[in-house]
């Protein structure tokens, strides 16, 4: 179990001792703790077995959680109902930028709750025309959508691309390209516009006007490409699929091929968006200006939100009455994603995060060097990063080989081990992750060996 592979103690950098988070109780946690127990009106809390046992009952069951019920963090720390903490590499899917309880974004939310949570947009509220602002000042686009989650704001960004031509007279210019391989989200369009069969299937038939082409393969596109297509919608690292980032040039070509026929380059930066490969837009890298980009995940560093950010030309796309969304950029989570991204900015957490990134990513080249039976390298961009395990090894396995030696990641593909550390996360914390990943393959290797 984790606490069996304590490292030993030794002074380290702020935002906190690693080895106070991961072996002893430290005090900020056992004051959360306490002020927990004596809160009133609390029942007593039911053990981790228990917790598991209801879990099972009342969840609807389209997950497959790992048998861990997690009651706090810090940093780039957990700690389960049992007490065992870990290094959270995972963030919650790319989520938690700044980490678990920023003393920042903790503080602005109670302040906002306190103060004013939700008005629906039948009126303007302050935080919600504010954050507009800002992320438009930043990322260079002219207006923003809110709403709550990543695949809402790809409905959206559908939507938009298919109205905006509808309201030129272009009624017929409605078809999408998108990638094999490529997620988009879980709502009934979006699992259509994922390149990955297995998602839509069940789901009645296929949402029409949707062409799938190699990811990387722009004579595909060009092939593809037509006068009925209105948008190409992209990823800049394909996340979910296995880590795989865009060429340079693919984006370009796109770019190119984009304004050739007329159509958008809608841009999924939902993943990749908000520091996470180390520049403010994943599309950044390769110098591509997108029409449309959608952002969430890291976007509110944990609270649920989701943005869609167009050229000014494309302002009259979607008008009054065509789309909406009731809790979309409340005053709490615009609050919220106001006060991630100025800590992105003071912090320098996005240089930072392209810094990180490159030790994180030589480090997993190493580890991947010293188990060359089971790994076959590792790539990705910044702080979006994953080994890659050769054929035949199994991921879960050895995600819960990772996760017993106490650290957090996620599977990717089929065969990606998954690093999405928060921004905050420390030099010393990715090297003490990748130890003990590299003690989790040793010991992989040593069952297999021994179960013949
Ligand atoms: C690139 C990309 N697009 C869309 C989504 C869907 O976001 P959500 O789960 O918030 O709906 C995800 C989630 O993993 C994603 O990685």
């Amino acid at each position: 179990m984790p606490s069996s592979n304590r490292p030993s103690p030794a002074p380290q950098p702020q935002p906190q001792p690693i080895e106070a988070l991961v072996s002893a109780p430290s005090a900020a946690l056992a004051e959360a703790d306490d002020t927990a127990a004596s809160a009133p009106g609390f029942a007593p809390t039911p053990d981790s077995d228990e917790l598991l046992a209801i879990a099972k009952e009342r969840l609807l069951g389209n997950y497959r959680p790992a048998p861990v019920v997690f009651v706090r963090g810090r940093g780039s720390v957990l700690e389960d109902s049992r007490g065992e903490r870990y290094l959270d590499f995972a963030a919650g899917v790319a989520v938690n930028a700044l980490g678990h309880a920023h003393p920042r974004l903790v503080r602005t939310i109670a302040d906002q709750a306190a103060k004013l949570m939700h008005v629906s947009n039948y009126f303007y509220n302050e935080e919600n025309v504010l954050l507009a602002k800002e992320l438009c000042e930043k990322t260079g686009f002219d207006r923003a959508f809110f709403c709550n989650s990543g695949g809402e704001a790809n409905e959206a960004m559908l939507k938009l691309a298919r109205r905006h031509f509808y309201e030129r007279g272009q009624k017929d210019k409605y078809r999408f390209i998108a990638f094999d391989n490529s997620f988009h989200g879980r709502t009934l369009a979006t699992v259509n516009l994922t390149g990955n069969p297995s998602y839509k299937e069940g789901f009645g038939p296929q949402l029409e006007g949707i062409t799938h082409v190699p990811f990387g393969d722009i004579e595909r596109v060009r092939e593809v490409m037509g006068p009925d297509v209105c948008g190409i919608f992209v990823e800049p690292v394909q996340g979910e699929g296995g880590v795989l980032p865009a060429s340079t040039e693919f984006l370009r070509g796109l770019r190119a091929l984009a304004d050739e026929h007329g159509a958008l380059l809608l841009v999924d930066e939902i993943q990749t968006g908000m520091g996470r490969t180390g520049r403010l837009l994943g599309s950044d890298h390769a110098g591509v200006r997108a029409d449309v980009i959608t952002l969430a995940k890291g976007l509110a560093g944990g609270f649920p939100i989701g943005a869609m950010l167009v050229r000014e030309e494309l302002a009259g796309a979607l008008p009054p009455g065509t789309h909406g969304s009731t809790f979309g950029g409340n005053p709490l989570a615009s609050a919220a994603a106001r006060a991630v991204l100025s800590v992105l900015y003071e912090d320098e957490l996005i240089d930072g995060a392209a810094k990180k990134g490159e030790l994180l990513g030589a480090r997993l080249a190493e580890l991947a060097a010293r188990h060359p039976d089971m790994c076959e390298g590792e790539r990705g961009l910044g702080l979006l990063r994953g080994i890659i395990l050769k054929p035949g090894i199994d991921a879960r396995q050895a995600l819960g080989r990772v996760r017993d030696k106490g650290v957090l990641l996620t599977i990717a593909g089929s065969r990606v081990l998954r690093f999405t550390p928060p921004l905050v996360v420390t030099e010393v914390e990715i090297d003490e992750a990748v130890r003990r990943v590299d003690e989790a393959l040793a010991s992989l290797r040593l069952e297999s060996i021994s179960a013949g």
